[in-house]
Parts: C-alpha cells; structure tokens; sequence
C-alpha cells in the first residue's frame, strides 16, 4: 500500500491510546438508508446487494457520510454475510424481512461441505471496493474494514436469517457440540483469511461484530464466541508497532467479558450503552481503547438532548479513565437505523468533536 500520509489519524491514534486534540468519532451504519443521496444510489445499483458487490457504487455510498459530517473514519461499505454468501450459502434480501440464505447449514453433512473462499475469486468484490475507497479517501481518514464474528456468522448461516431465539443455532451447540466447532473453526479460518486480505487491499483498521455474542449464556459464551475471537487476535497478522494494524472486538452485550475480550490482544473493544464507559474505562485498565457507546436511539431526541448525551459518555469515560480521554473512539452502541433524521447525525458528530476538545 502506497503510504499517503494521513491528514486526520485521531481515530489511529486513540485506538493506540495515544493523545488526541479531540475525541475521534464515526457511527456504525454511517452510510446507509437514513441518507436520501444513500436510497438514490441503492436505487441505481438496483438492489443492496448489487450496491455491495459494485466497487465503484459501494465507493461511492462509502463517502456520502464523510462529505456531510466531519466524520474521524470511513468504514467499507459491504455486508458481514458476503464471507457465507461466498461459501455457497446462497445470500438474498426479502423485501422487509432482512437477509436470509438459500442454502442454510443445518447437519454435519452441509458444515463438511463448507470451506474458505477464495479472496481473489469470490471474495474479489470486497477487495476491489477496498482498494476503490482507500484511493478516493486520498488519506483524508483512515479506512475501517470488517467481519462478521465466527459465532455472529454462524448464527445466520445456521438460522437462515434473522431470528427471535436463536433456537436452531444454539440446538446445534447443545446437541452437536463438535459439529458446531467445526462450523466456527472453518468460519474463523474464512474470517482471518477475509480480514487478512482487506488489509492488504488497504484497511487501516479492521472490527469484527460480535452482534449476536450476547443471546449466550457466559459458558455458551466462552466456548462458543470469546474462544474464536481471541482465536481471531492472536492469529491475524497484523504487523508491528506504529504499523501495526489495529483490531477492534465489538460485541452486542458484551459488558461482563470486557476483561476477556481486553486481554485478547486486540486494541480496541467496542461496547454497548448497557455499560458505563467509565466501568467500561476501569474494567479494562488501559489495556485496549474502548469504542462507543451512545443508545443509537438518542438520535431520536432532540438536539439539546443530544448533546448532552454526548457530554455525558464523554465525561463518564474521562473520570473512570483517570481523568484523561485518551483510548476512547466514540460511536454509537449499535447501528443507526433508516428513520433516523441526518440532521442529528451532525449535531452527534459536532457535539463530540466540541465537548472533547483540548
Ligand atoms: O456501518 C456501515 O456503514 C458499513 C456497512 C455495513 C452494513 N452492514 C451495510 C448494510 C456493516 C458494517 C454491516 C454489518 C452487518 N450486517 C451486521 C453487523 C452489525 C450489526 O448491525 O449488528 C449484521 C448483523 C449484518 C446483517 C444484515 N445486513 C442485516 C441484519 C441487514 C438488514 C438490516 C435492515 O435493517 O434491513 C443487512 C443489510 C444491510 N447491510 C443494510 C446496510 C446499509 C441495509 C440494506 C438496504 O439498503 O436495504
């Protein structure tokens, strides 16, 4: 990768812990329905879809929230479930209902079947939006690319989609326990292979999204999700030092591993608003930078409410982190959803930028 040097590394900077003039900040789902020029370009590729696996359009809807906010990151503009789609699984959108697979893994005979795309087959789109996004960014922030967490994927592959319980997936870890790791021990090694691969196209940062880590129980946790995540941190190659590509873990419910996941090796842990940053700040004792954790729906409030929101996460972070505000990315606890008015979104991004300033 041809190094540009980077004209705002705050966000770099704090997931190394290192000082920063303002909190950085970025909102999972940055790009995405809420924009109206985001609903035009989907309507031009055709479908989400076709808008994922088109480098130039995916490009294009990758920047569309940079050139509103002053955002402190891109993040790629494709899906978690491209890694299962490649595997063969079939990956649709039903109007209204999420995504689902054609062919969902359900015996030992579909997860024998399952193997490792191929990065520069299958998997060639990704790479290409990759090396797209990170040219046009011309080094104006850094580029975030992402996974799927192994037991997050597994969920959809074996469910088929979306689920209220989980029943299917989590039947297959009690009945089939080393069925069920072999699914994620192929999954893992897709995922490593996966995140190995953007970042060789250009990804500056890499997160895995643990949505679905938190419908366990601790022990189904431990075994079935925390295991391939640090599985995840210890083996993806990542370089050295300053160079050195962070990782960030982020998981939907995750606040009573936060010590687990800060000891994976990873830089950063992304949290929920089920937590305090400030616990948030002394469970992990500095080891890694936390990312969040604003309620996505506080952007359903008013300005006013907004921001004082923002100033609260900001100070809770700041007095469980020995007064200082270094290690914190600021980000929503989840994503942001399609109603959510674009015009908040700006005071979000001004009032942490503002309210963090030093
Ligand atoms: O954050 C970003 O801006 C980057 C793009 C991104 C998308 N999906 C685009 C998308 C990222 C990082 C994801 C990750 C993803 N996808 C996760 C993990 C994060 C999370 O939200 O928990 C999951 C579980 C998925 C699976 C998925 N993809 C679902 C459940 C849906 C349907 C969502 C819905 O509300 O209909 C998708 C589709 C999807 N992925 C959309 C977007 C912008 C909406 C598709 C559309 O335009 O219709």
């Amino acid at each position: 990768m041809s190094a540009t040097p980077l004209k705002n590394d705050r966000f770099l900077r704090a997931l190394r812990r290192e000082p920063v003039d303002r909190t950085p900040v970025w909102l999972m789902r940055q790009a995405g329905r809420y924009l109206p020029e985001y609903r035009a370009t989907r309507a031009e590729a055709g479908s989400f879809l076709a808008l994922a696996k088109n480098p130039e359009l995916a490009c294009e809807v990758t920047l569309q929230p940079l050139r509103r906010y002053p955002l402190d990151a891109a993040i790629l503009f494709s899906d978690i479930l491209t890694v299962p789609d490649a595997m063969g699984l079939g990956l649709y959108f039903a109007e209204g209902e999420g995504p689902k697979f054609t062919h969902p893994v359900r015996t030992p005979a579909d997860i024998a079947r399952l193997a490792v795309p191929d990065m520069d087959g299958e998997l060639r789109y990704v790479m290409d939006a990759v090396r797209t996004i990170r040219a046009a960014l011309d080094g104006s922030v850094p580029l975030i690319g992402f996974s799927g967490s192994p037991w997050t994927l597994a969920c959809y592959m074996v469910e088929g989609g979306g689920s209220k319980d989980f029943a299917r997936v989590k039947s297959l870890a009690l009945n089939h326990p080393e069925a069920m790791h072999k699914l994620l021990s192929v999954t893992t090694d897709a995922v490593i292979a996966y995140l190995s691969a953007q970042r060789a196209a250009g990804a500056q940062a890499l997160q895995v999204f643990d949505t679905w880590g938190g419908v366990l129980s601790p022990r189904m946790y431990r075994e079935f999700s925390l295991r391939y995540l640090q599985r995840i941190a210890s083996e993806l190659e990542r370089g050295e030092g300053c160079e050195r590509t962070p990782l960030i873990l982020f998981g939907k419910g995750n606040a009573a591993y936060l010590e687990d996941l800060a000891a994976t090796g990873a830089e950063g842990v992304g949290a929920d608003w089920l937590v305090d940053l400030g616990e948030a700040a002394r469970r992990t004792g500095g080891k890694v930078a936390v990312q969040g954790n604003l309620d996505p729906v506080t952007l359903y409030a008013t300005p006013d409410a907004i921001r004082s929101e923002v100033g609260r996460a900001l100070d809770s972070w700041r007095d469980g982190n020995g007064g200082s505000r270094e290690g914190h990315v600021f980000n929503l606890g989840h994503g942001m959803s399609p109603d959510m008015d674009p015009d908040h979104v700006g005071v979000l991004v001004e009032a942490v930028h503002t309210l963090s300033a030093r």
